[in-house]
Order: structure tokens, then C-alpha cells, then sequence
């Protein structure tokens, strides 16, 4: 298979610039202005950009969560990935009681096997931190391919600061990750008692009962342990400004703290969960939305550099049926999740680029070329020569209005229903195969399902 992309403006992590793009076999043969290539597939991309395909690495694909599972499996989430121009993706793998990483790793890949759709990877989740576990921790970045560990401080398979520490210290030695939700569960556990008692149990006060000082006091704490132990870590879905500032005095004293945060965090705010009736379950995710304050800061700290990574937290439920099975009348009791892969890369451009809070190459870093350094895509990220030909053609005009009937997440609703985008992908190619295309008004998927494959990373001693 041979494609020539001609005069699109290729887009990279510190430029742009207009030249042509040779793919074969799946790879970027060539790049170059006027190139001389016969090819299967000419695109035509003047006034379009050529962009590195998104890199997702926060994901919960069929995740057994709260009584129930996460609605997108393998299948309908990355079909709806690719149509959002994403063409990588990393999976939280929670490791169940018992299990070995190893075992842990096999269970979801079998899941994903015969239907993943783009390519993937998968970050272990580790609940069960037996001595076994910590010692497989070699294996997982040395050969298994898996060099990135997410722990909880909440929910029931959170690890205490103890595991935290010799986490850290492992992964230190072979060049592994530790990503960490952070938000201190006591002081949650106090506010639920709290608004149990007073009889405040609507949505809303699923944010009240998890403040920005519960980020705060985590991210802190978290950044203390690398302190001791001289390691690095990842915080994932930075959600305040109380949160990034313990994040950005960590950094400024030479401490390796790296961040993530969300569409989520940057574009939606607490408002949302007084919308009517039972409708502010939508948005209940943890962390939860905060104020225009925190969506300001968390801009402030992308452009500071203090976050790195853009990603989704996908974690779909729909708002009938799963976020209101366990009843209406306690927030604690609501999947906590939202669905958002298929919109990262539109809202990003709409909200990000064409709004002014961020420029193209910054986008282009933080959805791409970042992400695939952070977690050792060694051949993701970038539209250079050598690197697999994940590329999305992106019309920066075209205008679309986000509705979930035109998008293809296996959930009743998006959280950003309404909002009017400027700039989508036309067209997504996953190693070099067409996966994606704009028909009419909206994206539609023509890759196959099983084309994807599972990516071992690297070690991350290169950072
Ligand atoms: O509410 C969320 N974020 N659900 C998914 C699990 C997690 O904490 O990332
Ligand atoms: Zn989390
Ligand atoms: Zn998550």
C-alpha cells in the first residue's frame, strides 16, 4: 500500500510547514516539497493539515467498575477513537486479586484481540501489590512492554502510601512510570458522612464532597515520595488549580512531576451538575468538574509546560440505565465516568487552537509527540521519516456540531452536546490504513476491526 499526501501543512511539535508525505508498507517513507513517488492513493491535502494521529493514554475499555463495566469495549471505543482522529491508545489494565501483571496483561488483551480497530497499549493497574507483583515490575518494563504503573489513592483497590513509595523505587531502577489519581480519600470519606447526615446527596454534591484541597494534598504528598526517592511520576487528570500549583512547585525545586489533564477539566465547570432533574450524573466523574477559575489555571499550566499531556479519561455509562441503576438519590452511587475519546482531538482545535489558548504545535506536542515520548511509543507521535504512517488529514474550516447521534461512543449522551466546532478530520490512516473519513457531516469509520495491534514501549530512561 503507497500513498502520496501532497502540499498539506505537515504540523509538528515546534513547526509547520507545507511539503508532501510518501507513505509505504505503513511507514513514512519519505517527506519532502514536489516529491517524485508513483503511489496506489494520492491525496489531495492543500489547505489542510497534516497532523500526527492522536495518542490517548488514559482510557477504561469494558472496565468492570462500581457494579457495573465501562460501555465501550474494544471494538466500539476504538472505532469511535479513530473517528476522532485518535489512532493510538493506552488502556488502564486493573489488576484484579490474585493476578499476576503478566495474567492481568493476557486477560485484556485477549479481550481486545479480534476487535481493536487502531493501536493500543496498555498501562497495568496495580490493586494487589503482593511481593511477587513488585518484583514483576522488571518484567513489565523490560519485556512485557509496559513501562507505566497507575495506582489509586481512592476507591477500594487504592494502595497506601507504603506501596506508593516502594512503587516508586522499582520503577525507578528499570525505567518505569508510576501514574497516580490523586485525591485524598479521607477527607472525601468525611464529606460523604457529612452530607449523608445533612441529606445533600444530588450530583452536585458529589463535587462538594471531593474539593480542590483533596487534589491538592495528594498531588502534594505524591510529589514528597518522589522527592525521597529521587523516582518520577504522573499525575493523571489534573483537574484544579489548587492541584496544579503543588504540581508547579514540584517541578520548580527539580522534582519529576508530570502531569495530565482532560478536555473536561479545561472546558466544563461545576455549573454542570445543577443541570435538571437527574442530568448532573452525567458529569460525574472524580475528580470532578471545578469552576471557570481552575479551567483558567490548568490553560496557564499547559502553557507554563507544567502539564504535558492531553488525554480523555474514557470511561463511559450511560445517563439511563447505568448512571441511575443504583437509584437517584445518592450521588455515591453513580458510575462515576464520562465518555470523551471521540472529541479530544475536535475540542482541543476548537476550543484550544481557535480560541487562541494554545497554538497548533502545542496541540500537536500534547496530543501527540509528548505523549508518545512520555510512555515510549518509540514509533508514534511525529510525522517524520521512519515513524508508523498514523496520520489524520484535518480541514482546519470544516465546521461540525457536536451530538452524539453523529458520534460513535456506545453511550446515550457527550457531556459537550451543543458545542459548535471549527476544524475536523477528514481523513485517518493507522499504519498507513484509511480508518476514517468525513462523509457529509460527521466522520465515519471504514477501517476493520482486528486491525489493530497490541504496542510494546520502551523503558523510559530517556527523560
Ligand atoms: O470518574 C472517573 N474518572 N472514572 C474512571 C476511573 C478513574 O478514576 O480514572
Ligand atoms: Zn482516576
Ligand atoms: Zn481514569
Amino acid at each position: 500500500m503507497t500513498i502520496l499526501i501532497k502540499n498539506g501543512l505537515i504540523v509538528t511539535s515546534t513547526s509547520s510547514y507545507i511539503a508532501d508525505v510518501y507513505v509505504e508498507d505503513g511507514k513514512i517513507k519519505a517527506i519532502g516539497t514536489n516529491l517524485n513517488y508513483s503511489a496506489k492513493t494520492v491525496v489531495d491535502a492543500k489547505g489542510k493539515y497534516v497532523l500526527p494521529g492522536a495518542i490517548d493514554p488514559h482510557t477504561h475499555l469494558a472496565m468492570p467498575f462500581m457494579g457495573t463495566h465501562a460501555q465501550d469495549d474494544y471494538e466500539t471505543g476504538t472505532i469511535a477513537a479513530a473517528c476522532g482522529g485518535v489512532t493510538s491508545l493506552i488502556d488502564f489494565d486493573i489488576q484484579q486479586k490474585g493476578e499476576s501483571i503478566k495474567q492481568a496483561l493476557e486477560r485484556k488483551k485477549s479481550w481486545a484481540h479480534d476487535k481493536v480497530a487502531i493501536d493500543y497499549s496498555l498501562h497495568p493497574a496495580i490493586t494487589d501489590p503482593r511481593p511477587e507483583v513488585i518484583e514483576e515490575i522488571k518484567d513489565a518494563i523490560l519485556e512485557y512492554g509496559t513501562p507505566s504503573f497507575k495506582i489509586f489513592m481512592v476507591y477500594d483497590f487504592r494502595v497506601n502510601d507504603a506501596t506508593m513509595i516502594k512503587l516508586l523505587e522499582e520503577t525507578k531502577k528499570y525505567g518505569g512510570l508510576v501514574q497516580v489519581h490523586a485525591e485524598n480519600v479521607h477527607m472525601i470519606d468525611h464529606l460523604n458522612k457529612e452530607f449523608e447526615k445533612a441529606g445533600t446527596m444530588t450530583p452536585y454534591f458529589h463535587a462538594k464532597s471531593r474539593p480542590n484541597i483533596a487534589e491538592e494534598e495528594a498531588v502534594f504528598r505524591a510529589s514528597k515520595m518522589v522527592e525521597m526517592t529521587g523516582s518520577k511520576i504522573y499525575i493523571v487528570h489534573l483537574s484544579s488549580k489548587e492541584g496544579l500549583s503543588k504540581v508547579k512547585e514540584a517541578r520548580e525545586k527539580g522534582i519529576n512531576v508530570f502531569a495530565e489533564t482532560c478536555p473536561q477539566y479545561l472546558i466544563l465547570d461545576e455549573e454542570r451538575y445543577k443541570e435538571q432533574g437527574f442530568n448532573g450524573a452525567k458529569y460525574v466523574m472524580s475528580p470532578p468538574l471545578r469552576t471557570k477559575e481552575s479551567n483558567q489555571a490548568l490553560w496557564e499550566g499547559i502553557n507554563r509546560g507544567d502539564i504535558q499531556i492531553l488525554a480523555t479519561d474514557h470511561c463511559p455509562f450511560d445517563i439511563k440505565g447505568k448512571k441511575d441503576m443504583n437509584g437517584t438519590d445518592d450521588y455515591k452511587k453513580i458510575p462515576n465516568g464520562a465518555p470523551g475519546i471521540e472529541t479530544l482531538l475536535m475540542l482541543m482545535h476548537s476550543e484550544g487552537v481557535v480560541k487562541g489558548k494554545i497554538t497548533l504545535e502545542k496541540m500537536v506536542d500534547l496530543l501527540s509527540t509528548a505523549t508518545a515520548k512520555m510512555f515510549g511509543l518509540a514509533d508514534k507521535g511525529e510525522i517524520v521519516v521512519g515513524k508508523d504512517a498514523d496520520i489524520v488529514i484535518f480541514d482546519p474550516e470544516q465546521k461540525f456540531t457536536i451530538t452524539q447521534e453523529k458520534l460513535h461512543m456506545n453511550v446515550d449522551y457527550t457531556p459537550y452536546e451543543g458545542i459548535e466546532i471549527t476544524g475536523m478530520p477528514v481523513e485517518v490512516y493507522s499504519r498507513g490504513e484509511k480508518v476514517a473519513q468525513w462523509q457529509n457531516d460527521h466522520v465515519e469509520f471504514i477501517g476493520k476491526k482486528g486491525h489493530g495491534r497490541f504496542v510494546k514501549r520502551v523503558a523510559l530512561t530517556h527523560f
